[in-house]
């Protein structure tokens, strides 16, 4: 069972970096399944300078090569002038149309304002749609004040995550670890 983070900000330190890896945290406790977390801060300069997909710089080719072999893909972005980062949108237009076929994902955003977390049902669920993603019903936004030290400091968001985290195990169609209730 493969599962991945995906950050899509250009920062660093990231607030969607870190709820990525809270999801991927909790998905890993509810599941007994870890995975690791792509950040595109890390690429962002390769990114920058390639406009084709013939030659690939070797970290965007083992980014994509690490979200074709993923089951569940956990994507947080940051909102960009009431989109998600070009940059982003970039990593994703560099790679074949079809290759994330029939995966599954769950959809994260972050911003400094709850004024646009519709992005995630009318953009972000719109670009992995089309992509051939199932993405979990419900999506989870986080504002800047629901952070402290670029850390997750709002019980209402850490009960979204435990959320989201028993959908992606209802995806992955894993039963509940040890321990836990099968609960929603
Ligand atoms: C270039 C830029 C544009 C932004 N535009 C918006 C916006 O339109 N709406 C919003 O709610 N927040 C906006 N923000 C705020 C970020 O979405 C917010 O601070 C987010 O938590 C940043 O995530 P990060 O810590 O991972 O970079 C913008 C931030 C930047 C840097």
């Amino acid at each position: 069972m493969n599962i991945i983070g995906l950050s899509g900000s250009l920062s660093a330190p990231s607030r969607t970096r870190a709820l990525v890896a809270a999801v991927l945290g909790e998905i890993s406790r509810q599941t007994g399944h870890g995975g690791p977390l792509i950040d595109l801060a890390d690429i962002a300069a390769d990114l920058g300078r390639t406009l084709g997909s013939f030659v690939l710089p070797p970290a965007i080719e083992a980014a994509h090569g690490q979200l074709r072999a993923a089951d569940l893909i956990v994507i947080g972005v940051p909102v960009y002038k009431a989109s998600y980062p070009g940059a982003f949108k970039h990593f994703l237009d560099l790679l074949d149309p079809k290759v994330l076929e029939g995966k599954s994902a769950i959809l994260m955003a972050t911003g400094g304002s709850d004024q646009h977390a519709l992005i995630l049902e009318h953009q972000l669920r719109a670009l992995t749609s089309y992509l051939g993603i199932y993405s979990a019903p419900k999506t989870l936004f986080a504002r800047d004040t629901d952070f402290s030290d670029y850390r997750l400091a709002s019980p209402a968001i850490a009960e979204r995550v435990a959320l989201v985290a028993g959908q992606a195990r209802r995806l992955l169609r894993t039963p509940a670890a040890h321990g836990l209730a099968e609960a929603a």
